[in-house]
C-alpha cells in the first residue's frame, strides 16, 4: 500500500474511533485510545483496555503498566518507538472492570482495520482477553494463558488474508502485583518474543535508521 493511502486510511480509522458510540463505553470515556506507533511497524502489541491515565491522555500504556511494558520491550531488544501499541477495546471500562464480550465484539472491526493497515508480522497479546481474541482471529482454540503464554503460533487471519505469528503473554499490570508472574512475563519477552521479533527486524537496517516518514507520527 502506498504511504499516502496508508496514512489516509489510518486517519479515517482514528476519526471513526473518536466518534464511536457502538457500545456503552463511550458514555464514560474522557478520550478514546486508538493506539500509537509507526504505521509500518513489524511488531504490534495488543493490550486489554485503557486505564485511568490512558483515558486522561488518549495514549496507550502510559501508566504504571506502561512503564513496565517499556522495560519488557527492552528485554526483547525493542524500543517503544518501533512497535505499534493498541488495545482490544479503545475506551476505558468504568472502574477498570474487564471489557464484556459484547464490547470486545463491537470494537473488533477497529483492531482488524489497524492490523490490515499496518500488516505486522508479529502480534503480541498482553493478557487473557487479548490472547483469546487474537487466537480466535486465527481460528485457534484458547486454552488459557498458563498453557499458551510464550509459545509462537503461526496462522492466518482469514478476513485479512494475512499470515502472522501470535505470542500471548501475561498482562504487565498483573505482573506488577505478582513477582512470580513478573518473572514469567520477563522470560517470555527475553525468550520467544525477542527471538521472533529479531527475525522480523533483521535486515531492516535499524541502526542506520531509515529516513523519517509520515508513517512514524502516529
Ligand atoms: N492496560 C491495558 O491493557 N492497556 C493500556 O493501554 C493500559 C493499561
Amino acid at each position: 500500500m502506498a504511504e499516502r493511502d496508508r496514512v489516509a486510511r489510518y486517519v479515517s480509522l482514528v476519526d471513526a474511533i473518536r466518534k464511536c458510540r457502538k457500545c456503552p463505553l463511550h458514555l464514560h470515556r474522557k478520550n478514546p485510545v486508538p493506539g500509537e506507533g509507526p504505521l509500518d511497524a513489524r511488531v504490534m502489541l495488543v493490550g486489554e483496555a485503557p486505564g485511568r491515565r490512558e483515558d486522561e491522555t488518549g495514549r496507550p500504556f502510559v501508566g504504571a503498566a506502561g512503564h513496565l511494558l517499556d522495560a519488557l520491550l527492552g528485554l526483547a531488544g525493542l524500543k517503544r518507538e518501533e512497535v505499534y501499541i493498541t488495545n482490544i477495546v479503545k475506551c476505558r471500562p468504568p472502574g477498570n472492570r474487564d471489557p464484556t464480550q459484547a464490547e470486545i465484539r463491537a470494537c473488533l472491526p477497529y483492531l482488524l482495520e489497524q492490523i490490515d493497515i499496518i500488516r505486522p508480522g508479529l502480534l503480541i497479546a498482553l493478557g487473557r482477553h487479548a490472547g483469546r481474541t487474537l487466537f480466535s482471529l486465527l481460528g485457534r482454540p484458547w486454552r488459557g494463558l498458563s498453557a499458551e503464554h510464550g509459545v509462537p503460533i503461526r496462522g492466518t487471519i482469514k478476513q485479512l488474508g494475512l499470515e502472522v505469528e501470535v505470542i500471548a503473554t501475561y498482562h504487565p499490570a498483573a505482573a506488577l502485583y505478582n513477582p512470580q508472574l513478573r518473572s514469567v512475563i520477563e522470560e517470555d519477552f527475553r525468550g520467544s518474543i525477542r527471538e521472533e521479533a529479531s527475525k522480523l527486524l533483521a535486515g531492516r537496517g535499524r541502526d542506520a535508521r531509515r529516513g523519517r516518514s509520515l508513517l512514524d507520527f502516529f
